[in-house]
């Protein structure tokens, strides 16, 4: 079974131990003591994930050796402050110490609001994350961004506190909707195409995907483990570097401003957030291309792979939906100083980020919707 371990250090000094080990779920006990962790815990769960036939394991490590579980029923509008709040209280009513630590199970939005609540409370108490989703374990998972939803906008409220661990367990997504596997793996999509080709030791990211999508979407624990630990490999690295998002981290957002902008112009109901980067991600590489960064040959291989992402909902919008996506586009714009940035590639494997004019962003997102 592939898999793996790996620490990932920031110029902070912090440290975040990551682990891709099917049956995690039911030694975390185990894993929390590796890293260091041997205090009163509180384990933040998942609703839904308890529900699933996962749920026994969670409870019994819970009974053992932290009291009950604190459940939370997730979902965007319910990542906000209060709940954090909610959250603290009750690690409050508990007597969690300094000496304590709390364990997220459950997905990225779980992960986020517990990790904020971990960030806050006491003002900081260690933490370990374990995402249950194929979205939360390439992405939302590691790199230590936590928070919550403000009116306003996105996880407009939020801070930075790293996870001592990161613990993906590829058993885990067994019990994810097809729907919600389709969009993690949009994510890693998005991965092979902007990582370094000397990534993988041999065979790229790029290759790998290429070669377990499908064995991954069928919920092959061995084809996710081996994309898990590659994204995850592949954002420890660009964290690394990157702390506090004034660089690399930008990359990751390959496929995101169309993205976001369809998302924002559709109200968040008509398609996952992966089913969005996905169509960003076509306006995302046509516009390399256009810009003579991308050759042909390689456009087409990225194409054929994005097309390989299966988007089950009708991805037709209509004339006035096509306007609201570029009338989101100029809103960001302006929330942007006036610019908008893509992460374009310079060849497979080359991100960067690149200021592009109005035209072109319309030809992006005619691009990622025809
Ligand atoms: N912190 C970051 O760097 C970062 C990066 C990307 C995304 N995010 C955040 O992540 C969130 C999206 O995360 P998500 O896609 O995981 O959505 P989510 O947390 O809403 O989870 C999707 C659904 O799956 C359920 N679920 C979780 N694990 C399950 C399992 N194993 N089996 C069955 N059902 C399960 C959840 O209850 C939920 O209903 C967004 O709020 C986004 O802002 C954060
Ligand atoms: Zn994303």
């Amino acid at each position: 079974m592939p898999g793996g371990e790996f620490e990932v250090r920031f110029a902070s000094g912090e440290r975040t131990r990551c682990v891709i080990r099917a049956g995690a779920l039911a030694t975390l006990d185990e894993l929390a003591s590796e890293a260091g962790l041997s205090g009163k815990a509180a384990l933040i769960a998942d609703e839904r994930l308890l529900s699933t036939r996962h749920g026994p394991a969670l409870l019994r490590y819970a009974d053992t050796r932290l009291g009950r579980p604190i459940t939370r029923s997730v979902s965007e509008a319910r990542k906000c402050l209060p709940e954090a709040e909610a959250i603290c209280e009750v690690l409050a009513e508990r007597g969690l110490g300094r000496d304590g630590f709390v364990v997220a199970v459950g997905g990225g939005v779980l992960t986020d609001l517990a990790g904020f609540a971990a960030a806050i409370y006491l003002r900081g108490v260690p933490w370990i994350s374990v995402p249950t989703t194929l979205l939360a374990q390439v992405d939302a998972g590691l790199g230590g961004k936590t928070g919550a939803n403000l009116r306003a906008g996105k996880n407009l409220a939020g801070a930075f506190h790293q996870p001592r661990a990161v613990v993906c367990d590829p058993e885990a997504l067994s019990t994810l909707p097809p729907r919600e596997l389709w969009s993690g793996l949009a994510e890693v999509v998005k991965c092979a195409l902007l990582a370094p080709k000397e990534d993988a030791g041999g065979v790229t990211l790029l290759e790998r995907c290429e070669g377990n999508l499908e064995g991954a979407a069928a919920g092959s624990p061995e084809a996710l483990a081996s994309l898990v630990e590659a994204c995850m490999r592949l954002k420890g690295r660009i964290v690394a570097t990157d702390e506090r998002e004034g660089g690399a981290r930008a990359f990751l957002n390959l496929g995101h401003t169309v993205g976001h902008a369809i998302e924002a112009a559709t109200a968040y109901q008509r398609f996952t957030h992966g089913e969005a980067v996905a169509l960003g991600l076509r306006g995302a590489l046509r516009l390399s291309h256009s810009r003579k960064l991308l050759d042909t040959p390689s456009l087409q291989r990225a194409l054929d792979l994005v097309a390989r992402l299966e988007i089950g909902v009708d991805r037709r919008l209509s004339q006035g939906e096509r306007e609201a996506v570029i009338a989101a586009l100029a809103h960001d714009k302006k929330a942007r100083g006036g610019k908008v940035r893509f992460v374009l590639l310079a060849g497979l494997g080359g991100p960067r980020v690149e200021e592009v004019s109005a035209e072109e962003c319309a030809r992006a997102v005619e691009a990622s919707l025809s």
